[in-house]
């Protein structure tokens, strides 16, 4: 007989609100590790009403993850509160209308347009290295997760809509604005357990919806820019300059996809693409500031393919960043920026001896399993040569265990331009500059958003 909810070991909970006040939003992902340590890899646990079953064992978080989108689909308040948004995309969208989707957005990343899109990867890359220059000579002292995030903000722009807001030179810019608005109210929304903007609209909940009516119109506007340019310029549809274009291109060849799924998907990228990998950078970053040997065995590989440049300044570079490409795997196993996932069955199903009902909610702990003797030797330290071909150090290497960019059909479509950016990034960073602690490494934590970053810390930048 497979174990079914009810069978479930779990924390104890109080009556109405279960086990709501031993866990916080920001905080979540340990709270779940905690637990399954206790409960072991399948249990469960009540926020309010809500009751939930947490999995750490990755061979059903597999299943599942394979399972999509016929048996499994992504945690509907989510997609709802995106949905109100106007990012109703790829992210969310479910079945026939996510398959159609999925190839058209997979298209538009593929590496041949990665290649399109280099230009721009290259133009932001030299307007933090001026950045960073200009700080190691003047105070000594960089704010690099503004920098970084920044710098994903104009890369994901000039790829979505292919305009150069240059975040990183100026402020103000129109389409920044609104999304500062609208951001941080999709966090909070997917992170409270009531809907009380249901309940009670407050002057947040007003401004966030007319800065997604504004955004609409303005992602509109590029919408019809977009085709009119295709129509004019036919050229495009072999080499579009931008993800608008791709997906337009892609959109008519496919058929069946209205405006409004072309404005949802551009905005899901905005989503999807920023956050994500600004945080995985600064995850990078503070652990490169933890090991100086780390940091000086990067500078050799990169000092000896850059020679006398300070950035990568060709696309076909980047696949020779081995060690700097292994840092970051290493960042993503200790730090990854999606810990946990949530999902729902759309049957009855029974995986490794559980039962998972439809409708259950699910919340998958994909991390565990990256920090497990187990499966990865010395799990704990940070051993970038774990990832490389030859000499590795770790018997223990189980990369079926790893899925920091997820996996099956839906794993993350932006998964070789967010490496690429981090390549790009890194190894600029680590060619010109030497960087070191400000903020001491136990004070930075892990905030659970959206994402997972690191709290704000402060870095001293040098110049090599
Ligand atoms: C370090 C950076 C990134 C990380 C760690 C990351 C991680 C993820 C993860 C864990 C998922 C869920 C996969 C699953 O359900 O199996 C995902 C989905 C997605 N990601 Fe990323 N991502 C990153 C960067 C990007 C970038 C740069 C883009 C686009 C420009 C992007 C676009 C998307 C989209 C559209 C989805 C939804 C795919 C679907 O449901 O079919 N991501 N990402």
């Amino acid at each position: 007989m497979p174990i079914c909810s009810a069978k479930l070991p779990g924390p104890k909970g109080i009556p109405l609100l279960g086990n709501l006040l031993q866990v916080k939003s920001d905080t979540i992902h340990n709270d779940i590790q905690k637990w399954g340590e206790e409960f072991g890899d399948v249990f469960k646990f009540r926020l309010g009403h809500i009751q939930l079953i947490g999995i750490l064992d990755y061979e059903i978080i597999a299943e599942i993850l394979k399972e999509r989108p016929d048996l499994f689909i992504r945690q509907q308040k989510m997609g709802n509160i995106l949905k109100d948004a106007g990012a109703h995309g790829l992210f969310t969208a479910e079945g026939d209308e996510w398959k159609l989707q999925r190839k058209i957005i997979t298209k538009g990343l593929d590496v041949k347009h990665q290649q399109t899109f280099f230009p721009s990867i290259l133009t932001s890359t030299e307007r933090l290295f001026n950045k960073w220059e200009k700080a190691a000579s003047l105070s000594g002292e960089a704010n690099i997760q503004q920098d970084l995030f920044r710098f994903t903000v104009d890369v994901t722009t000039s790829l979505a809509f292919g305009i150069d807001m240059n975040t990183q030179e100026q402020s103000g810019s129109v389409i920044q604005d609104h999304m500062e608005k609208i951001f941080p109210t999709i966090f909070k929304r997917i992170n409270s357990p009531i809907p009380f903007h249901k309940l009670l609209r407050t002057k947040v909940d007003k401004e966030f919806d007319k800065a997604c009516e504004a955004i609409q119109m303005i992602v509109n506007d590029f919408v019809s820019d977009g085709k009119k340019r295709i129509i004019e310029n036919p050229n495009l549809k072999d080499s579009p300059e931008n993800m608008l274009d791709a997906i337009l291109i892609a959109a008519d060849e496919e058929g069946g996809m209205e405006n409004k799924d072309v404005t949802g998907n551009l905005l899901t990228i905005l989503l999807a693409g920023e956050d994500t990998t600004s945080h995985s950078l600064a995850w990078a970053a503070s652990i490169l500031i933890e090991r100086p040997d780390i940091q000086e065995k990067c500078f050799q590989e990169v000092n000896t393919i850059l020679g006398d440049k300070p950035f990568m300044d060709s696309f076909s570079l980047h696949t020779e960043m081995k060690y700097t490409e292994a840092v970051i795997m290493e960042a993503m196993r200790l730090k990854p920026v999606a810990p946990i996932m949530l999902f729902e069955p759309l049957e009855d199903t029974v995986i490794k001896g559980y039962e998972f009902k439809k409708g259950e909610r699910l919340l998958t702990h994909m991390r565990s399993s990256y920090t497990r003797d187990e499966n990865f030797s010395k799990a704990s330290e940070m051993i970038p040569e774990r990832w490389m071909k030859k000499g590795s150090p770790c018997p223990h290497h189980n990369t079926n265990a790893f899925t920091p960019f997820g996996s099956g059909p839906r794993f993350c479509p932006g998964r070789n331009l967010a490496m690429l950016e981090m390549k790009m990034v890194l190894s600029m960073l680590i060619k010109n500059f030497k960087i070191s602690a400000k903020t001491p490494q136990e004070d930075i934590k892990e905030i659970m958003a959206f994402t997972m970053m690191p709290s704000n810390f402060e870095v001293k930048i040098q110049k090599r």
